[in-house]
């Protein structure tokens, strides 16, 4: 096997299981890509990953110990993922794989029954694809694996992606959630997917309406909060910038025999049209999409979850909450709360933290890899004193 050597001191990081090799890290590299050896700058080997030149996060680990990264290796990694979900009893939906947290660098894989729909995020696990898919296929038994594209696919410098690793594409990815039911147009699907991650969150929510309560979900994507808000017997409002998504919604609410509202625009500029008609709700959702990419887009970021923060206390009713979340690693917890205390202060609004949430168990966190916790969520009440 190839190998690549580290400069002194970076061996630390590896022995702590972070699977990012930088590339101002090695000091000798092989002249093309392929599976690695890494040892230490003593000659210690600590791993085996894959190597790609020409890019910053130039090696991957996926094991660290000796040993080949064929499809038996992979076989064993998603058999643990899969029995580690279905110790969850999480039904037919849930992520099955959550790259490092799982042992598989630059893999996501979201599973619907017999649909899986996979992120492939690195050049790692592009290269590695003939030694994966059959792997993942055996492992899992399932019909159809559809391709999702992702941006982290762009900072790899891989293209588009698109078409399914094995099976016949659907017309739609169908996701059953606790009795309810999307049917997600597979282009929607192949872009946004299907977020998981606020299953737990859902439940809890649900279990709080109460019938005739008002419910403002923005950034509300396929409505999968505003359905379970609606069949608890409130009012709820979904507002996204994507029609399409609204229209899933639409279609699920009419099957269910559910009624609901739907506003296609921008968050902030629908939040403030709301305020500017006196317009009030018991419950308000912010679930934003990833709004710092990297350390430098958070005090921008900070600065609009400031201004969206500060209309959505002037809807929430007294007594009634806000739900902020922040899916970028970047965006973090301590983030979420000055940001609502800025605008609690501009707003004269006094907060109470009801609860802090984390993704769920099937998205796992581990310690040594920060990059694996994403997804954050504060639920605040407006509490006034008197
Ligand atoms: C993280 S997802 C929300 C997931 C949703 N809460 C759920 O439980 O399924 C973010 C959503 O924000 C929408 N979005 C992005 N930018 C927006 C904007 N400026 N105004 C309104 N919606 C936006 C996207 O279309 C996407 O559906």
């Amino acid at each position: 096997m190839r190998e690549a050597i580290l400069k002194p001191g970076k061996e630390k990081k590896v022995k702590n299981f972070y699977p990012t090799i930088y590339a101002d890290e090695l000091a000798k590299v092989p002249e093309t890509a392929g599976v690695v050896r890494v040892r230490s700058a003593e000659g210690e080997p600590l791993g085996v990953g894959y190597f790609a030149p020409k890019i910053r996060a130039a090696i991957r680990v996926y094991r660290f110990d000796d040993g080949p990264l064929d499809s038996d290796f992979f076989k064993t990694r998603f058999q643990k993922a899969q029995a580690r979900r279905l110790e969850l009893g999480l039904g037919e939906a849930y992520r099955l794989v959550h790259g490092e947290a799982d042992g598989l660098p630059g893999l996501v894989v979201d599973r619907f029954g017999p649909v899986l729909m996979v992120q492939v995020r690195t050049q790692s696990a592009e290269a590695l694809k003939d030694r994966w898919i059959p792997a993942l296929k055996a492992v899992t038994g399932a019909e159809v694996a559809v391709c999702v594209d992702t941006e982290a696919r762009r900072k790899e410098g891989l293209p588009v992606a698109g078409g399914t690793l094995w099976g016949e594409r659907p017309e739609v990815l169908v996701v059953e959630e606790d009795g309810l039911r999307f049917e997600i147009p597979l282009a929607l699907a192949q872009t946004k997917g299907y977020y998981l991650d606020q299953r737990e969150n859902r439940r809890l929510f649900e279990t709080l309406i109460r019938p005739g309560e008002r419910i403002l979900d923005v950034y509300s994507y396929v409505g999968a909060f505003t359905l379970r808000a609606a069949r608890r017997g409130a009012r709820a409002l979904a507002v996204d910038k994507d029609l399409a998504a609204l229209g899933v919604l639409d279609t699920a609410a009419r099957r269910h025999g559910l009624s609901v509202d739907v506003r296609a625009g921008e968050a902030l500029t629908v939040l403030r049209e709301l305020v500017g008609r006196g317009e009030r709700f018991h419950h308000v959702l912010l679930d934003p999409p990833a709004l710092a990419k990297k350390p430098g887009d958070v005090a921008r970021a900070k600065r609009h979850l400031v201004d969206l923060v500060r209309e959505a206390l002037q809807l929430a009713e007294e007594g009634g909450t806000l739900w902020l979340s922040s899916c970028s690693y970047y965006l973090k917890e301590a983030d979420l709360l000055e940001v609502a205390r800025r605008a609690g202060a501009d707003t004269g609004t006094r907060l109470i933290v009801q609860r802090i949430t984390h993704q769920p168990p099937d998205h796992p966190w581990t310690l040594q890899v920060p990059e694996t916790l994403y997804l954050k969520t504060v639920v605040f009440e407006k509490r006034p004193l008197a």
